[in-house]
Order: C-alpha cells, then sequence, then structure tokens
C-alpha cells in the first residue's frame, strides 16, 4: 500500500485581492486532511486504474468515468508529467475530511495527496515546489483562473505568504494562533464567485482596485504581526479584512452573522476564508474563549465548528 495526505487551508488575508496580483497570506488546517492509497491489483491486466471515493460516490474503473471527469483528468494529467506510459494495475481510493466548496482547499488537498500517492507507487521523489506547480495545473481544470495560493500552502503545510509571480514565502509564526472555523453549511464554488468579481470589476475597475490595494495593506501588516507573535494585532486586521470583502460583494447574510457572533463573544478578529458568498468564516480567538465562541457561533447558525491551531 502506498499512502499520503495533505491538510486542507484557511486564508487569513486577501482572498480575491491575490486573484490580482496582491498578497495573501493562508496557514494550512493540519486537522482536516484529504488522503490518497494506492494498492497493486496483481491479477487485474496492466494500465487499468480503479477509483474508489466514496466521499463523491464513485467507484469506476477510470476509462468509465467519462473524458469530461475531472478526476479522471487530473490523474491523466499526473500520469502525463511523470512519463508514465505502462504500469501495474492498481487501486487508487480517495478520502477526504476537508467540506467540499466550502473555501477550504479540499481539491487542492485531494490533488496533493494523490499526486503524492503516485509517487510513491510510481518511486519519483517529487520537491515541494514540482508538487505545488503540478497541482496548480490540476487546479486550473477545475476552476480556470486560480491564483495559486491554494496548492501552495497545502504543498508546503506550511503559513504562507503568498503573491502571484514570487515565490512563496515560509512565515514562522512567533506565537500560536488559535482559530475556530464555522461553517454556513452552504456550499460555495469558486470558480462562480471569483467569475462574478470579475464581472464586477470589468465595470467599475479603479473602485475594485483600490478595494484590492486596502486588502493588500492589511496582509502586508499581517505578515509582520504574525511573525513578531503580536496575535492580537490580527484580529482589528481580519475585521478590516472582512468589510473590504463585503464590499467586494463575496459576503452573505449568513457570514455576517456568524462573523458578528465570534466579534461580540470576544474574538480577536473574524471574517469569512476562501472564495465566500457561503463556506467558511474564521475566528482568531484566546484559547479559553473555545467553549463560548463555539456556541456563539452554533447559536448563529453554524453546522459545524472546528479548532484549529497554527503555532511556532
Ligand atoms: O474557495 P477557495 O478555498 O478555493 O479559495 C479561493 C481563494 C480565491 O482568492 C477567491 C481564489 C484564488 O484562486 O485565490
Amino acid at each position: 500500500m502506498y499512502s499520503a495526505s495533505a491538510p486542507g487551508k484557511i486564508i487569513l488575508f486577501g482572498e480575491h485581492a491575490v486573484v490580482y496580483g496582491r498578497p495573501a497570506i493562508a496557514v494550512p488546517v493540519h486537522d482536516l486532511r484529504a488522503q490518497a492509497v494506492i494498492t497493486r491489483l496483481d491479477d487485474a491486466e496492466p494500465n487499468s486504474i480503479l477509483i474508489e471515493a466514496s466521499d463523491i460516490q464513485i467507484s469506476a474503473r477510470i476509462e468509465d468515468l467519462g473524458e469530461e471527469d475531472l478526476l479522471r483528468q487530473s490523474v491523466q494529467l499526473i500520469l502525463d508529467t511523470l512519463e508514465v506510459n505502462t504500469f501495474p494495475s492498481f487501486e487508487l481510493r480517495i478520502s477526504s475530511e476537508i467540506p467540499i466548496a466550502s473555501g477550504l482547499g479540499s481539491s487542492a488537498a485531494v490533488n496533493v495527496a494523490m499526486l503524492r500517492a503516485l509517487a510513491l507507487f510510481f518511486e519519483r521523489e517529487l520537491s515541494l515546489e514540482f508538487q505545488s506547480k503540478l497541482t496548480y495545473q490540476i487546479e486550473r481544470l477545475y476552476h480556470g483562473t486560480p491564483s495559486g495560493i491554494d496548492n501552495t500552502v497545502v504543498t508546503y503545510e506550511k503559513p504562507i505568504f503568498f503573491r502571484r509571480g514570487e515565490d512563496p514565502q515560509v512565515i514562522e509564526p512567533g506565537d500560536s494562533m488559535t482559530f475556530l472555523i464555522a461553517d454556513t453549511g452552504i456550499a460555495s464554488p469558486t470558480g462562480e464567485v471569483v467569475s462574478g468579481v470579475r464581472e464586477r470589476w470589468m465595470e467599475e475597475e479603479s473602485y475594485y482596485e483600490a478595494l484590492f490595494d486596502q486588502i493588500s495593506e492589511l496582509s502586508l501588516l499581517a505578515k509582520r504581526a504574525i511573525s513578531a507573535g503580536h496575535i492580537p494585532v490580527l484580529g482589528p486586521l481580519m475585521n478590516q479584512n472582512q468589510v473590504l470583502l463585503k464590499a467586494l460583494g463575496v459576503s452573505s447574510p449568513e457570514i455576517e452573522s456568524l462573523v458578528r457572533s465570534a466579534q461580540e463573544t470576544g474574538a480577536f478578529g473574524a471574517k469569512l476564508s476562501g472564495a465566500g458568498q457561503g463556506g467558511n468564516v474564521i475566528a482568531l480567538i484566546e484559547p479559553s474563549l473555545v467553549g463560548a465562541v463555539t456556541r456563539a457561533l452554533q447559536d448563529a447558525g453554524a453546522k459545524h465548528v472546528f479548532r484549529t491551531s497554527a503555532s511556532p
């Protein structure tokens, strides 16, 4: 058996602005992971792949999935890139604890886990940079114009300061950060939300550029605060980022109500994370407030609340 995994992620600052060349900060969520397990099938004909992905009700030979199937295309892209032409048959089992279409990087995590398991099976050592770049190519199949932040943080598994076209910078937090991740329960496909922002940006470019510039300032300030361990300072920056995300048109009443409940219960700050219009809200809190803020988020309609942290 060849087994590999990759974490989910939250975006702390800069989603959407990052698509337009501004910096953003993301943190891996080690407690929620995607896993891929490969088992060799000695009895089957060579070159056949059996895919088992029970989370998305797939149990089929890869050639029976149809040419448009994204999982099939992803596996094919990996095999082509690794220049694998003939191979012993295998079963590829994929599972994930990361909710789909909720801003937690589930597609990037599944693809990185799959790539890592295939690399083990084919005895290839792939650098993190290579894994991230190949996962970016796969992510493009899923949502057209990804910025590249998801594949980067999910591959490096460290807090990342990311700007399109530049090498990612790992941020070493000067102190621990405790987050609650609260699910609105509303699935929100990233591609659709990103396209909506693009349409609005095309109509009012200078207004949207000004919003992206302000978000950029917050990401720069936040990077310094995280490295210095000045965690409470991040709270107001998150709240300001949320105001700007609302102005971009990617918030929703459900998100606003979760953000408000966390803020009113003593969180340092809260905002949506990922594409928005659904998905998840993140709250940065003092660890002693986990119980109180979790209850407040549940009372405000959160379907699930997870705790996670990023430590030095
Ligand atoms: O919804 P997610 O987790 O895929 O995050 C999307 C982040 C965006 O900035 C909205 C898009 C991107 O490609 O960076």
